[in-house]
């Protein structure tokens, strides 16, 4: 495995990368991104030491192994279908917990951080809205920085924005829907007319 030169990360944004990871200085900066917009909402909302870092160690891993080979990905999530944009959330978990990660929601956050699932706990809610609200991307900039203002209190209301905009562009696609991605849209959707 190739490991890459890792930069030391911000102190206040601390864990880092994992040794293992293999990004190009692009993703380091997104995954930079969705640190820093993790962290100020983890400081609006209050958020303790122990909670925020389980929220920066799913950010740090989920996108860790994103530059790494198709034969790579695939011998380190050999179960998880799909191309190279669905398979680097199951390899990076898989690495992260033969690395020693036992905590299941920041395993769960990585593993399906491009498909969502309705099971998940905060970690995956921040990290999936943070993926999409970093103030990196392009398109619909002045939107997406108005829900990430708007997220630290309107956490729940903002992931179905998010939800419902990445499942939007996904229809669009033409792409078939995986099934936790219809089963976390449907779990929102619920709660939103209960
Ligand atoms: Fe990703
Ligand atoms: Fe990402």
């Amino acid at each position: 495995m190739t490991g890459s030169v890792l930069p030391s990360s911000p102190s206040g944004l601390r864990p880092t990368l994992p040794a293992w990871a293999v990004v190009s200085p692009e993703r380091v900066a997104h995954i930079e991104r969705v640190a820093g917009l993790v962290s100020e909402w983890a400081e609006a909302m209050g958020i303790p030491d122990s909670e925020r870092n389980r929220w920066l160690r799913a950010v740090w891993l989920h996108d860790a192994v994103r530059d790494a080979t198709e034969e790579e990905l695939r011998r380190w999530a050999p179960s998880a279908d799909g191309p190279a944009s669905l398979r680097h959330g199951p390899a990076s978990a898989a690495l992260a917990k033969a690395g020693g990660e036992t905590d299941r929601g920041v395993l769960d956050a990585v593993r399906y951080h491009s498909l969502g699932l309705a099971e998940w706990d905060m970690v995956g809610r921040v990290l999936y809205c943070a993926d999409y609200l970093e103030p990196g991307r392009e398109h619909e900039r002045e939107w997406r920085a108005e829900l990430a203002r708007r997220f630290p209190r309107d956490a729940g209301g903002v992931l179905r924005e998010v939800v419902r905009a990445r499942l939007t562009r996904l229809i669009a696609s033409g792409w078939p829907l995986p099934e936790p991605t219809v089963r976390f849209w449907n779990s929102l959707a619920v709660r939103a007319s209960a």
